[in-house]
């Protein structure tokens, strides 16, 4: 392990505060046949800085290129097992979708689900979100970004590594075209509260259903096993959505 700030950059580990932490990549027999056999398929690969998760910042994704075609494109970040993001791209041929996550099993399994619905309007990206939405996706090239249940890192002093920060919001109001949409759902309301006051103190973008108001339950969002443990836990899960100006 490196035993410096330095050593660690030169050794290719993060220095920075990430919003996740190194998880296990191991992938179960189906995941790893779906892995072999598709991600090269679905998975982009990109040139990285220092880390793994990470992107060169002198690269941008040619969007048209990648899908072949010029569509608008959704983007969720942090896909978890992509439950979400593949039922949507089933239902929605007509718009792209990029899946970003940073956790292998994670990417694994929705290659595995994406694979047997034939998908061919869905892309994934193993990367930290914060850099796509800075420097890999080209400015306003977003039509809608979706962030659903984000980890809440609820102790008062992991809550520098939440997701959902002024700064990330400076980063999606690049990302996201004008006139376009954000949707994020949590079953933290403390971490909603959060989000509202965040995202709503942006000046690039308005609240949907009005100031500091949640929105209905986004409809395009299946049940995932995510937030039925929130339902069954007796957690409320809060939606909402803001308009980029
Ligand atoms: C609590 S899970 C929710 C997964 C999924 N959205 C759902 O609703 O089931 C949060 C996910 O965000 C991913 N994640 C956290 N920070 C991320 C980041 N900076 N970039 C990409 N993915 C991230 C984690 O690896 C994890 O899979």
């Amino acid at each position: 392990m490196p035993e410096t700030l330095s050593e660690a950059r030169e050794q290719g580990f993060r220095t920075d505060i990430v919003s996740f932490v190194r998880r296990s990549g191991r992938l179960n027999p189906r995941q790893q046949r779906a892995w072999d056999d598709h991600a090269e398929q679905f998975v982009l690969d990109v040139p990285r800085a220092v880390a793994r998760t990470s992107v060169d910042p002198g690269f941008v994704l040619d969007v048209a290129a990648t899908f072949g075609r010029s569509a608008p494109l959704v983007v969720e970040i942090g896909s978890g097992l992509g439950e979400a993001v593949v039922h949507a791209a089933e239902a929605a041929p007509e718009r792209d979708f990029l899946a970003v996550e940073v956790y292998t099993p994670g990417l694994a399994q929705t290659v595995l689900r994406a694979t047997q619905r034939g998908l061919t309007n869905l892309r994934l990206l193993q990367a930290n979100a914060a850099e796509v939405l800075a420097t890999a996706l080209p400015e306003g090239s977003v039509d809608e970004l979706w962030v659903f249940f984000p980890d809440p890192w609820h102790k008062a002093r992991h809550h520098k590594r939440r997701l959902v920060t002024p700064e990330l919001a400076e980063l999606a109001a690049r990302a996201i075209r004008p006139g376009g949409t954000w949707r994020l759902a949590t079953d933290w309301s403390e971490y909603a509260d959060r989000m509202l006051e965040v995202v709503g103190a942006n000046p690039s973008f308005e609240n949907a259903h009005g100031a500091g108001a949640v929105a209905p339950r986004f409809e395009g969002r299946v049940l995932t096993s995510f937030e039925n443990k929130g339902h069954a836990a007796g957690r409320v899960i809060t939606d909402l959505e803001f308009r980029r100006l």
